[in-house]
């Protein structure tokens, strides 16, 4: 997992003193200036000062998933990086994926394939699966990727891709079967619509 570029008309982040600084993050679309010490995870920032409490805190060390969100349209595990270092990026979290009242479809997916139990890894479940998806069609391979793979061509996201792919978002209720289920149903549903498009 990795965030993406930078914006070049970010600005640095401004030093309120040797601990705190002022920052802008847009979340979900909206941007909000803080002023934060320097310690502050994004994760810390979207629960505690933003009330933003889909994304959640299992580990608090990168090794579950569950505080998976996405930055810049990458996933990255929210716990791990600190705020000021992400001055003028975009955020999306699981509260940002609905359009309106119409859910994004890994979220209807999730519903229909069953694909949760106490639901506490989900938003870091969806919000991984969606950078899933933009991984497998701008053509970054994974462990399971076949050598014969065209360098940069679309991966077909099967059972085995997802499985790998989604490895570092762990359940402890063991619905991965389910999981990769909803996963699969809808790139299975984006990959017949690039087909027939
Ligand atoms: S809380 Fe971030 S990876 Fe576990
Ligand atoms: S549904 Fe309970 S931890 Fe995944």
């Amino acid at each position: 997992m990795a965030g993406g570029g930078r914006p070049r008309d970010a600005g640095a982040p401004h030093p309120v003193n040797g601990r705190r600084s002022a920052l802008t993050l847009t979340v979900n679309g909206t941007p909000h200036t803080l002023t934060l010490d320097h310690r502050t995870t994004v994760l810390d920032v979207l629960r505690e000062h933003l009330g933003l409490t889909g994304a959640k805190k299992g580990c608090d060390h990168g090794q579950c998933g569950a505080c998976t969100v996405l930055v810049d349209g990458r996933r990255a595990n929210s716990c791990l990086l600190l705020a000021v270092a992400h001055d003028g990026r975009q955020l999306t979290t699981i509260e940002g994926l609905a359009d309106g009242e119409r859910l994004h479809p890994l979220q209807e997916a999730f519903v229909e394939h069953d694909a949760l139990q106490c639901g506490y890894c989900t938003p870091g479940q969806i919000c991984s699966a969606v950078g899933v998806l933009t991984e497998a069609a701008d053509g970054h391979p994974s462990h399971v990727t076949p050598d014969t793979a065209g360098s940069g061509a679309p991966v077909a996201l099967t059972a085995d891709e997802i499985r790998e792919r989604m490895s570092g978002n762990l359940c402890r209720c063991g619905a991965y079967p389910r999981i990769v289920d909803a996963v699969e149903a809808v790139a299975g549903t984006a990959a017949a619509g690039v087909a027939g498009a």
